[in-house]
């Protein structure tokens, strides 16, 4: 199986992906990394490992859809079968989920469908709860709807900061989407209506 990474931003997820791949705890071929900003740190982390990178300023397109056409061709040329998202702030039009149905998945820092949205980690921590964690789940059009791969908690401590609880969530990130993963390419997820269930 071949596959996309999407990042905007560090790609410290992708760093990972690339880690798992090496010792083949991922084994699915990394074709592509695509990014919409030329300044992503993961597009010179996937450049360090030698994987091909997309970078297209959608500034460029007049519409989203327009955007993710020229995308999808780029993806339909490397042959690639599934997209892992990985800090990518893009919203999808509704075209290129369909092209990829159950086919992109997603990695959240809550265990949804708790703190949904692109401050999980602040928003968690502000409302004080005691266990949040980390969330694999396939995109659908919902934002954050998808049906749920894999999760997991983690605690947070009476001295835990907005900072040192985000280092611990990425820590956990970081071990649990290379499975995730894995377990996709392998055949290994099996979606009955909104429940995944590992075969
Ligand atoms: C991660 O916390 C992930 O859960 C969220 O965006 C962040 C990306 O971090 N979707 P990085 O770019 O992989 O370091």
């Amino acid at each position: 199986m071949n596959f996309a990474v999407f990042a905007s931003g560090n790609g410290g997820n992708l760093q990972a992906i690339i880690s798992a791949l090496r010792v083949q705890k991922i084994r699915a071929a990394l074709q592509l990394v695509v990014s919409d900003r030329a300044d992503a740190y993961a597009l010179v982390r996937a450049r360090k490992a030698k994987v091909p990178t997309l970078c297209l300023n959608p500034k460029n397109f007049e519409t989203r859809e327009a955007f993710d056409r020229a995308v999808l061709a780029h993806l339909k040329e490397r042959r690639i079968d599934f997209i892992v998202l990985a800090g990518y702030m893009r919203l999808f039009s509704h075209h290129f989920i369909r092209s990829y149905p159950n086919k992109i998945l997603n990695i959240h820092p809550a265990l949804l469908p708790a703190f949904k949205g692109t401050h999980s980690v602040r928003d968690a921590f502000q409302y004080g709860v005691k266990v949040t964690g980390v969330t694999v789940h396939f995109i659908v059009e919902e934002m954050d709807a998808g049906a749920v791969i894999l999760q997991e908690a983690v605690a947070v401590g009476p001295k835990d900061t907005e900072s040192s609880l985000a280092r611990k969530i990425h820590r956990v990130e970081h071990r649990v989407y290379p499975k995730a993963i894995d377990l996709f390419a392998r055949g290994k997820l099996k979606l009955t209506g909104h429940t995944v269930k590992i075969i």
